[in-house]
């Protein structure tokens, strides 16, 4: 009790001390016509919560860019003293001069960042709206949203832009997730590309199904969903049921004629909230706990880091257990270690040596060989190979193409993987021991989402409702797999017996 009360304390303390000069100095929410937000002013919120300027996030780990700074015009928690930004508005187009940067109300009414150049101001970034009065200002709103609306009126219908409508990688409480048919907007999040380069990533987070049921989902590079809510059922999104009856944290769809949108609400209106999608490709709820003067994740999905399509990139393996939880296969190294420094993962790894590529060996004797894996979830974008009736044979058919890299043979006969090896995933539950040695693959899926998932994420394995049939059978028999049947979050894991590897050059 006793530290408790006086970290509060001295947290009030702090946080009056860096209060006083705004005590002093007005504080504006709002920028006018012929107004300017020069680098180092800001707007502030009425309610002091939300900020609005031009930050910088820590330049000098900043990988391959000669530690040249980045300017980003965004929003950021004002009472936090971790720096945190909501929304960025130019994150592919910093600004390297802050002395030369500003955002003004444009000619043409929208806002915009220039930067002055010896000849002429340049834009980096501009809010584009279809401007229909002759006056517009920028204000600051206490929920963290920026709107350029009509000077003229405070109508909800003369807001020509705002941020809310064009979220990055966070949505806050009031914001939307989802579109509106009358305006064609799309709100989504996309995760930023690592820690400190504010620039779009790889995984995104949106609402599917304009007519029929309506899922949310998560998306890596456009086009492989490694994560998904379940449709929604009339009460609740049927992977997440864990939403229902909450009160303290709720999750609302909101469904009409021109609109579908997600919104969360945290029922105390003091509390500070977040909800982004990290560089991780997990999405998360956070709220800031001032107790450890620290944001405290409160919800993640998918629920294990390694459900995240490609978390740690090509020719790695993904243990959710041990940390770190990406290392490189046998035989590669760290493609590059300055993005893996910034949490971002996507490059993987790369062969030490380059494949001999030949069936036979070289005059030195060296030949490529196969490193053998257990109790791995096998990679995505397998390829039956129908002709091979042997492990033996399934070994040949793969050195036989160059761009091969991997084989598994088992029940599901020969499978073969060319180039890129992605989710290779470890099952660290020492299940060798009580399944026996055959037991060397893990499927995870999520169920009810089969169908929309593309078949090549589920390992080539055709899951149908016999599948579930029996790896629930499994568990029975096997007493000490039961402890690990996990059934929260839809996920379920199904249990076969191949043998897998990959292809290497062991050069000794
Ligand atoms: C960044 O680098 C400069 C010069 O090398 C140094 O003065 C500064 O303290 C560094 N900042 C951080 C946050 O490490
Ligand atoms: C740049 O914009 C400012 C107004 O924001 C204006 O005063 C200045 O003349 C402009 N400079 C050039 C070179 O157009
Ligand atoms: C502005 O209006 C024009 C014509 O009505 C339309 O083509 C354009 O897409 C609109 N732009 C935005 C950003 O809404
Ligand atoms: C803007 O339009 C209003 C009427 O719609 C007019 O009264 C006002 O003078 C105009 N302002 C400017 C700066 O043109
Ligand atoms: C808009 O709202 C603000 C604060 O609520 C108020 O001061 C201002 O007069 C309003 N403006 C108009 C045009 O109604
Ligand atoms: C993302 O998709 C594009 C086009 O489909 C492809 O060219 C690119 O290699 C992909 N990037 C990664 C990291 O998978
Ligand atoms: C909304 O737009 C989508 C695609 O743009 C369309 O399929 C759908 O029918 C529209 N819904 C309504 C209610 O107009
Ligand atoms: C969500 O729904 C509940 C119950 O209908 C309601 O009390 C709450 O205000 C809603 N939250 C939001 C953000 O709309
Ligand atoms: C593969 O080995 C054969 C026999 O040694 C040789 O003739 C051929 O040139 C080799 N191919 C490559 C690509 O090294």
């Amino acid at each position: 009790m006793y530290s408790i009360v006086s970290l509060i304390i001295f947290f009030e303390l702090v946080q009056s001390q860096r209060h006083i000069p705004s005590c002093h100095a007005a504080t504006i929410d709002a920028l006018s016509p012929g107004q300017e937000l020069a680098g180092g002013d800001k707007l502030v919120s009425s309610n002091g919560k939300f900020a609005l300027g031009f930050f910088q996030t820590d330049g000098n780990k900043s990988s391959n860019n000669n530690n040249t700074p980045k300017w980003y015009l965004g929003i950021w928690f004002n009472t936090v003293p971790k720096f945190t930004p909501v929304w960025v508005a130019n994150g592919d187009n910093p600004v390297a001069d802050l002395a030369s940067c500003k955002l003004v109300v444009s000619g043409d009414g929208s806002l915009a960042v220039l930067v002055a150049g010896a000849a002429k101001n340049s834009t980096v970034w501009s809010s584009k709206a279809n401007i229909t009065t002759n006056s517009t200002i920028a204000v600051l709103l206490d929920n963290g949203n920026l709107v350029l609306r009509s000077s003229n009126s405070n109508a909800s219908s003369s807001i020509f832009w705002q941020s809310f409508d064009h979220p990055t990688d966070t949505v806050l409480q009031g914001g939307k997730i989802g579109w509106n048919n009358a305006t064609g907007l799309n709100r989504r999040l996309v995760s930023r590309k690592n820690t400190i380069d504010q620039a779009p990533g790889m995984y995104s987070f949106e609402l599917f199904g304009h007519n029929g049921p309506t899922s949310i989902v998560s998306t890596f590079n456009s086009s492989n969903p490694y994560w998904s809510s379940g449709d929604w059922n009339g009460r609740y999104f049927s992977n997440i049921p864990e939403t229902v009856g909450q009160t303290w944290l709720s999750l609302n769809f909101t469904i009409s004629e021109q609109e579908r949108y997600i919104e969360y609400a945290i029922a105390d209106p003091t509390v500070l909230s977040r909800t982004i999608l990290d560089v991780s490709g997990q999405l998360k709820a956070l709220v800031w706990f001032e107790g450890s003067r620290d944001w405290q994740t409160i919800f993640t999905a998918p629920k294990s880091q390694c459900d995240v399509y490609a978390f740690c990139g090509p020719f790695t393996v993904c243990n959710d257990i041990t940390f770190p939880s990406c290392t490189c296969m046998k035989g590669f190294s760290i493609r590059s270690p300055e993005d893996w420094e910034l949490d971002d993962r996507t490059g993987g790894c790369v062969r030490n040596t380059p494949l001999f590529c030949n069936g036979s060996k070289s005059v030195d004797g060296t030949a490529d060989k196969f490193y053998p894996m257990t109790s791995v979830q096998l990679p995505d974008k397998a390829q039956n190979f129908g002709t091979a009736t042997s492990a033996d044979e399934c070994e040949v058919a793969c050195l036989s193409s160059c761009s091969c890299t991997a084989y598994s043979y088992g029940e599901g006969g020969c499978s073969v993987w060319h180039d890129k090896l992605l989710n290779v995933r470890q099952q660290d539950f020492g299940m060798a021991k009580f399944i026996g040695r055959d037991f060397s693959q893990v499927v995870t899926t999520m169920r009810g989402t089969i169908g929309y998932l593309a078949p090549e994420w589920i390992s080539g394995t055709a899951i149908t409702s016999k599948v579930d049939v029996y790896s629930y059978g499994m568990y029975s028999n096997a007493q000490a797999a039961r402890s690990y049947c996990r059934e929260q979050g839809g996920e379920i894991l199904v249990y076969t017996s191949l043998e897998s590897s990959y292809r290497f050059l062991d050069v000794r």
